[in-house]
């Protein structure tokens, strides 16, 4: 392996940008991400609340992987921070990702954290040996899966979604909700955050303000306001959401956002009403799958995916390493 003091990490700079894109398309092609979503997430970031530093590693002055770490704004501990980390697929053990991680860690150190996270997909051998031989513990487990639209057979759900309409409820979006009421948007995010506080976590949820889920969701460059499908009973009330957003850089599947129903209205047919709305708007749109990822524990929200024909994929494993031994002694006189 080359030793550490060989290889050059160094900070991310914005003509970095497109590189570190590339290493990510090669390494995760089902996953790929564009310019432009980068940027939005770096332009909206509360550097003010929320941590977040990125690495690149050079290899004869070419980036070869890069690394980040940052605080999770959706479940925020002071002292927890989140790490990331991909190594070009032909550059890997050589040391880089090493290189990288160390350096990440030291910025944790440097902070004071009790504990990194990172996240690596259970059937990408590399990722997980790297994190386990490093101290990392599993702590969550999701299994990503996904809905081919083409071939939905909604004859097997004929009857959903007239069950919530008789009980006055109407399936709407977003994209419609704010040309006709103004205070949509807030209803909205009430919903949201209402419904987020139920996703299963390792770390409580946390609720964004207004603004900030203003700028991050509604307001980024892939958000489908017709695609943000949205419950309302007939005293105008907000009862449930599902929402999707787009691949900017791959046209060929949808992402799915959150899926909620208000926990008093649960139990209804809420839920199934809003996804088979989801299925008719991926196919009018012309995409092969929808994306989605659920804890493994989450049984209502799997029922529904199961029972519309979601295929399961290989999960992807969030892991936790305790840095406190290391802070104390740090701290210690
Ligand atoms: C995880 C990842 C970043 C590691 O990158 P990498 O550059 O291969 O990392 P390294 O080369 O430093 O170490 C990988 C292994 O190769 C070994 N290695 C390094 N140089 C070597 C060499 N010259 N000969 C043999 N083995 C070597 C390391 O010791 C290490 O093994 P270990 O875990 O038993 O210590 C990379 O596999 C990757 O991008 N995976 C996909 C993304 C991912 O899953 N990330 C992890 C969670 S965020």
């Amino acid at each position: 392996m080359k030793s550490p003091t060989e290889i050059a990490v160094r900070q991310f700079t914005p003509a970095d940008y497109e590189a570190a894109i590339a290493v990510n398309r090669a390494s995760y092609p089902d996953y790929t991400e564009s310019l432009e979503e980068w940027r939005h997430w770096d332009d909206t970031w509360e550097h003010k609340k929320y941590f977040k530093a990125r690495l690149v590693a050079e290899d004869g002055g070419r980036i070869v992987g890069w690394g980040q770490i940052n605080h999770t704004p959706w479940a925020f501990v002071a002292d927890k921070y989140r790490i990331d980390l991909t190594v070009l697929p032909e550059s890997r053990r050589r040391g880089f990702g090493s290189a990288i991680h160390d350096q990440l860690l030291a910025i944790a150190d440097g902070r004071g954290a009790r504990a990194v996270q990172a996240a690596a997909k259970e059937s990408l051998a590399d990722g997980v040996a790297f994190l386990e031989h490093r101290g990392y513990r599993e702590r969550k487990r999701d299994w990503e899966s996904r809905l081919f639209v083409r071939d939905f057979d909604f004859s097997r759900f004929a009857g959903a979604e007239e069950r919530v309409a008789k009980q006055g409820i109407r399936i709407t979006t977003l994209a419609e909700e704010r040309q006709r009421d103004p205070e949509a948007l807030r209803k909205a995010y009430e919903l949201d955050t209402d419904c987020s506080q139920d996703v299963p976590s390792i770390d409580p949820h946390t609720t964004a303000p207004y603004e900030e889920w203003l700028a991050h969701t509604i307001e980024a460059p892939n958000a489908l306001p017709d695609a943000w499908f949205i419950a309302i009973d007939s005293d105008g009330r907000y009862l449930g959401l599902s929402d999707l957003f787009s691949s900017l850089d791959d046209p060929t599947f949808l992402w799915q956002g959150l899926t909620g129903v208000r926990r008093e209205a649960r139990g209804r047919g809420i839920a199934m009403a809003l996804k088979l709305r989801t299925v008719r708007y991926g196919i009018a749109r012309g995409v092969e799958h929808i994306k989605t990822w659920n804890d493994v524990n989450n049984q209502p929200m799997l029922a529904i995916n199961v029972a519309m024909g979601f295929v399961r994929q290989p999960a992807w494993v969030t892991y936790e390493k305790d840095l406190s031994a290391s802070s104390q002694s740090r701290r210690a006189p």
